[in-house]
């Protein structure tokens, strides 16, 4: 065979090819699907925080807050009803998505993008047009369905489409637009606040139209991955995009081992059951606790509650517009750092790097905010004293934006072999909306309660989730996906849990003796 495959250091090997515009575009394209939960995520706490709306839908929280500035500040936006307005979305998506991956892999990526699109654009008319707190709450309800469809097929789309020497990076596009959408969702919030007339919020829900029509068109020219065109029988089709996107004839290597992948994956019948198998006891770990420790470290009470937060704080009708440079510029430039670091560096430094940072700051924010607030939530912050909580909000923001904000979708999806990636895959986007809804429902009471110690029971949290990345998860930077096994099989815990059977079908691929013969 031309060419042939080096072997780094996994013991798995690097293909021929580049990085061709082709794959670039398509990838760029795909990753437009990380907008519509990135629009959601910031549009959601905005609203949430404009009077017109409370007073239309919530209207106790609205007398409630009225009433605040004598009251507690802590406890003055608990109310079940308006958390469930927030969190209705995510518990959507997580059913959706086990919908979801049965679609990826029968149908493929692409049309799991289009149909996520095409729902998504149907909730966001229905909220747009709200008349009462049922059509707000279905519209939530097709936006989760969206969101569950999108999030399940991108990032495996992406990483299945990548080179491996750069897979890192364009993964990454999706988690760069879901903060860029965060961002343009913060900001139309802030304008639309200033509307007079009262239906600014009506704007915003239904501004969720654009990024939804743009994946929505977007999937109808994308081709589909290489491995799901293989593995739906379609030999000749995958070995001609393998070549277009890779930009040379010699794909022999990666073409045949994409192969022996999708040959095992026919053998396996039920994808579910699967899973539960000993030899996969790995990255069914990884696919629960990777996505359970993201919502964990606390981000999402800064992306939907950062207006209501900073309101709390007392920067009043600055909140908004605060909150969108916190959380809205930070977020994105801090992610493009880890675009462009995380197949030199790999995931582990970053993962190691951001939780510490991010540990650090939400003790310093828990104790400054202690220091004013005390116990009884009564207080004002001055100005001075107010900038420095920023500070350190941004601090953290930007840790989590180059470590578990992207890494938390990459690794879990170049991490399962063809068989159960999508199975795979839907537990994590379950696992992740799950907890995102616990946060989004639990939030509001948990800060009336534990006050400013939420901040340092998140900070514990992270120190465990740190610890377990430095012990359980191996590098999986320029390895290519369907050799992921490799990787697994020399780690010093996980190797026990796979015979050598379990990595005959890399191994016996062409080449792939453990001398380097490029
Ligand atoms: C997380 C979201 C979070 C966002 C912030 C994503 O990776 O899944 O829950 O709101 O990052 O940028």
């Amino acid at each position: 065979m031309a060419g042939g495959a080096i072997v780094n250091t996994a013991g798995a090997k690097d293909y021929p090819g580049k990085l061709t515009l082709f794959v670039f575009f398509t990838c760029v394209v795909a990753a437009t699907g990380g907008l519509i939960f990135g629009y959601d995520i910031g549009i959601s706490g905005g609203v949430t925080s404009m009077d017109p709306f409370l007073e239309k839908f919530f209207p106790e929280v609205f007398r409630k807050k009225q009433m605040a500035d004598k009251n507690n500040q802590y406890c003055k936006y608990d109310n079940q009803l308006l958390q469930t307005f927030t969190s209705s979305l995510y518990l959507a998506a997580l059913v959706a998505s086990f919908f979801a991956a049965t679609v990826t892999r029968v149908a493929g990526r692409k049309w799991s993008m289009f149909g996520g699109g095409l729902t998504f654009l149907v909730g966001a008319a229905l909220n747009g047009a709200a008349k009462n707190v049922a059509m707000l709450i279905i519209g939530r309800i097709l936006l989760g369905v969206g969101v569950g469809f999108a999030n399940q097929s991108v990032p495996v789309y992406l990483s299945e489409m990548a080179p491996a020497k750069l897979r890192g990076m364009l993964n990454i596009g999706f988690q760069l637009m879901i903060t860029i959408g965060i961002l343009a969702a913060e900001l139309i919030n802030y304008g639309t606040n200033k509307i007079k007339a009262g239906y600014g919020w009506r704007i915003s829900l239904a501004l969720a139209a654009v990024p939804a029509g743009i994946i929505t068109l977007g999937a109808l020219f994308l081709p589909d991955t290489p491995n799901s065109l293989l593995e739906r029988g379609h030999p000749e089709e995958a070995r001609r995009m393998l070549r277009r996107i890779r930009g040379t004839d010699d794909i022999g290597e990666e073409y045949a081992d994409i192969s022996a992948a999708s040959e095992e994956a026919k053998t396996v019948r039920h994808p579910w059951r699967n899973i539960l198998q000993r030899r996969y006891r790995a990255q069914l770990t990884m696919a629960i606790a990777i996505p359970f420790f993201q919502q964990l470290t606390g981000i999402n009470v800064i992306m939907f509650y950062a207006p209501v937060l900073f309101d709390t704080l007392g920067f009043k009708s600055d909140a908004s517009l605060m909150s969108a440079v916190i959380t809205g510029l930070v977020n994105v430039f801090a992610t493009l750092v880890s675009v462009f670091t995380v197949d030199r560096l790999g995931r582990r430094k970053l993962f190691l790097q951001g939780g510490a940072q991010m540990i650090v700051c939400q003790v310093v924010v828990g104790t400054l905010i202690a220091v004013k607030f005390g116990t009884s939530g009564i207080g004002d912050i001055p100005k001075g004293y107010a900038a420095v909580v920023v500070v350190f909000i941004c601090a953290y923001v930007a840790g989590f934006a180059w470590s578990w904000g992207p890494l938390g979708w990459l690794v879990p999806s170049e991490i399962f072999p063809l068989e159960i990636r999508p199975a795979g895959q839907s537990i994590n986007v379950s696992v992740n909306m799950l907890f995102t809804f616990v946060i989004a429902q639990a939030f509001l009471t948990m800060l009336c309660h534990l006050k400013f110690g939420l901040f340092y029971f998140f900070a514990g949290w992270v120190v465990i989730m740190t610890v377990f990345i430095a012990l359980f998860l191996p590098e999986t930077k320029n390895v290519p996906i369907e050799e992921m096994v490799l990787v697994w099989k020399s780690h010093w815990f996980w190797g026990k849990f796979l015979g050598d059977e379990d990595t005959r079908h890399v191994q016996m691929a062409p080449s792939s003796n453990k001398t380097a013969d490029a």
